[in-house]
C-alpha cells in the first residue's frame, strides 16, 4: 500500500503547532528524519513492496523526504531569527535617558596653549611642528650648539638608544627643520612636549613650550620687543611693564631674558617673585648669523627673531599655581576648575 503523503503532511504540521522551543523541534525532526525515523521506516519497508510497485513507491517516499525536510528548514530559520530578534531587544539602549555623568572639559595646559598660539596667530605666525625624538644635530649643532660645548650643560638631556638622537630638549630645533625647508620670509610658531632631568615643584622632566621665528628682510630688535611685548599684554589681559634682561644662548645673538612686572603683586614684591618685583617669563633674541647660515639663508640678506616659552610656566602665572606637578597628576577636583 502506497503511503499518504497528505496525511503524514498534516499530521507533520499539527506536531509542529505546539513546538515553542528550539529543543523541542530538534527532538521532532529525529522522530521524522532520524535513523528510526518516519521517513527512514518508509524507506526501508520498500523490500515489502511488490517489485512493479517500488518505483512509484520509491519516487513517493523521496517526495514525502523533500517536502518534510523544506518545512522543517522553514521552522529553524523561524526560530533563529526569533532567538535573535530576542538577544537584540536585550541589548535595547534607549538614547533618550538624561546624561547623568559630568562633561569633561579642556586641561589648563591645552587651554593656555591654544590661548598661546592663537594670539600669535592673530600677527601673523603659522604654526609648525616637529618629533619628539629629535637628531642630535638639529637639537644642537646647527643651533649653534657644538659637541663638548658647555652650553650642553644647560638643558640636562635625555640620550636615547638610538645613535645620533635626543629626546628634545627644546622646540627650537623646529627653527631648523623649517628654515631648511622654506626660505625668508618666515613667520612660525612651534608648540611640544621637550624632556629634561629636571624634576622640583615649579620643573618637570616633561613640559611643553612655545617657540617662535621670524625671519625676513630688515627685522630688527624693535620688531621683537614689539611682538612679545603686544602678545604679553594680550595673554596676561592687561598693560604690564616688561624689562629685557641681557642673556646668553647660543642660537641668538644679543639674547635676552624677558620679564613682566609680577602679576601677584603688581611690582611690590611678594614670595612668587621673591620680592623682586619681575618674574622671568621667556628666553628671546636675534637668530646667530651661524644658524641662518647653517640653513642656508644669506645672514647679509636676512635677519631674524626667536623667542622660547614655557607654557606651564605662563598657565602658573596666570592661573596662580604653585605647584607644577598639579598640571599632571588629573585630579579632577583640580581640573574641573578650569571650565571655559
Ligand atoms: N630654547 C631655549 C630653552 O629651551 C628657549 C629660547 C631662548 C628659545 C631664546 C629661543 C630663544 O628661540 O631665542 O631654554
Amino acid at each position: 500500500m502506497l503511503p499518504n503523503k497528505d496525511d503524514i503532511l498534516r499530521e507533520l504540521n499539527q506536531e509542529l503547532a505546539s513546538v515553542s522551543s528550539l529543543q523541542d523541534l530538534e527532538k521532532l525532526k529525529a522522530r521524522y528524519l532520524g535513523k528510526t525515523g518516519i521517513v527512514k521506516e518508509l524507506s526501508k519497508a520498500i523490500k515489502d513492496i511488490p517489485p512493479e510497485e517500488r518505483k512509484s513507491y520509491g519516487s513517493l517516499v523521496n517526495e514525502i523526504k523533500d517536502a518534510v525536510e523544506e518545512i522543517f528548514k522553514e521552522k529553524f530559520s523561524y526560530f533563529k531569527s526569533l532567538e535573535e530578534s530576542k538577544k537584540l531587544s536585550k541589548d535595547f539602549i534607549d538614547p533618550t535617558l538624561p546624561i547623568t555623568s559630568q562633561l569633561g572639559s579642556l586641561h589648563p595646559i591645552s587651554l593656555t596653549l591654544e590661548r598661546i598660539l592663537s594670539i600669535l596667530k592673530s600677527m601673523g605666525f603659522l604654526e609648525q611642528e616637529g618629533p619628539e625624538l629629535e637628531k642630535e644635530e638639529y637639537n644642537f649643532d646647527m643651533l649653534n650648539i657644538p659637541k663638548y660645548h658647555p652650553a650642553r650643560d644647560m638643558q640636562d638631556t635625555f640620550y636615547v638608544n638610538k645613535e645620533g638622537y635626543v629626546l628634545r630638549t627644546h622646540t627650537s630645533p623646529i627653527q631648523i627643520r623649517t628654515m631648511l625647508s622654506n626660505k625668508p620670509p618666515i613667520y612660525i610658531t612651534a608648540p611640544g612636549k621637550v624632556y629634561r632631568k629636571d624634576d622640583d615643584p615649579t620643573h618637570s622632566p616633561m613640559f611643553f613650550q612655545v617657540e617662535g621665528l621670524a625671519v625676513d628682510k630688515h627685522i630688527s630688535l624693535r620688531h621683537l620687543k614689539y611682538v612679545l611685548d603686544t602678545f604679553l599684554n594680550i595673554f596676561f589681559g592687561k598693560s604690564l611693564k616688561t624689562r629685557y634682561r641681557s642673556s646668553y644662548f647660543p642660537f641668538t645673538e644679543p639674547s635676552f631674558e624677558v620679564d613682566i612686572e609680577c602679576v601677584m603683586c603688581g611690582g611690590a614684591g611678594c614670595r612668587v617673585c621673591k620680592q623682586s618685583g619681575w618674574l622671568e617669563v621667556m628666553g628671546c633674541g636675534m637668530v646667530h648669523p651661524n644658524v641662518l647660515k647653517n640653513c642656508d639663508i644669506d645672514p647679509s640678506l636676512y635677519t631674524g627673531f626667536a623667542f622660547g616659552m614655557g607654557v606651564e610656566r605662563l598657565a602658573m602665572l596666570y592661573y596662580g599655581i604653585s605647584n607644577i606637578k598639579l598640571f599632571y597628576e588629573n585630579d579632577i577636583r583640580f581640573l574641573a576648575q578650569f571650565e571655559e
